[in-house]
């Protein structure tokens, strides 16, 4: 699948080995989720533009780099907020936008109840986070609404994605790289990756 890059680092594979196991508590997968995020900023970041300045070491004068472009992280909520922590750490000036979105649970279609954006995003790298891609609505609808407040440059960036889901913002959205830990088999009758990590939502916060 062209538009997909699969981070298979094996620290990367480690973490999401325990994401998956069903016997870990959810303060221990927060914990992986969050160290997790930070190895998956590295990889989704890596052709970032920079800009080459002059500073000063305590010794001589030489060049450095800083980031020349602004970068915005949009969790979908709830379980993208999973992954802000692990990014603001690598990324610590990155700006931070919200969209509120839930799947009905019978046509599986999103439902929206928050959006809260930065102004500016024309300029932006506009990183959107949610570990699950499963049918794709979710994040196709989050997708639509960055691009009408101006985004032009998105990546979609998910822990465990379903070929449906790629399929769906591959699809929809052309333009819009994604990045997953794992490209898995399918989805079952009410929507759930196989084999996945379950309710991400659930797990995270413990309202199984
Ligand atoms: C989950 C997940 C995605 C969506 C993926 O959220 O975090 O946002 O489902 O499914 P899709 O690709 O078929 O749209 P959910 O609706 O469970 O909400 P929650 O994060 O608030 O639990
Ligand atoms: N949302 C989740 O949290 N898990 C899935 O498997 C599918 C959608």
């Amino acid at each position: 699948m062209e538009n997909v890059t699969v981070i298979d680092h094996p620290l990367v594979k480690r973490d999401l080995t325990l994401l998956r196991d069903k016997k870990t508590p959810s303060n221990q997968f927060r914990a992986i989720l969050r160290r997790m995020a930070s190895l998956m900023a590295y990889e989704v970041t890596r052709d970032l533009n920079i800009k080459e300045i002059g500073i000063k070491t305590p010794l001589e004068k030489t060049k450095g780099n800083i980031v020349s472009q602004p970068i915005v992280l949009v969790p979908i909520l709830r379980a993208g907020l999973g992954l802000v922590g692990g990014f603001v750490e690598v990324i610590p000036d990155a700006r931070v936008g919200h969209i509120g979105l839930y799947r009905d649970e019978d046509t599986l279609r999103p439902v929206d109840y928050y959006f809260k954006v930065p102004k500016n995003l024309k300029n932006a790298l506009v990183l959107v986070l949610d570990p699950m891609l499963a049918t794709g609505g979710s994040g196709s609808a989050a997708i639509s609404y960055l691009k009408e407040k101006g985004a032009q440059s998105i990546r979609f960036v998910s822990l465990v994605a379903a070929p449906e889901g790629v399929r769906t913002i591959s699809k929809a959205h052309p333009d819009v790289k994604m990045y997953t830990c794992s490209l898995d088999r399918g989805l079952n009758q009410r929507g759930y990756i196989l084999p996945g990590l379950g309710d991400a939502g659930d797990r995270m916060f413990g309202t199984e």
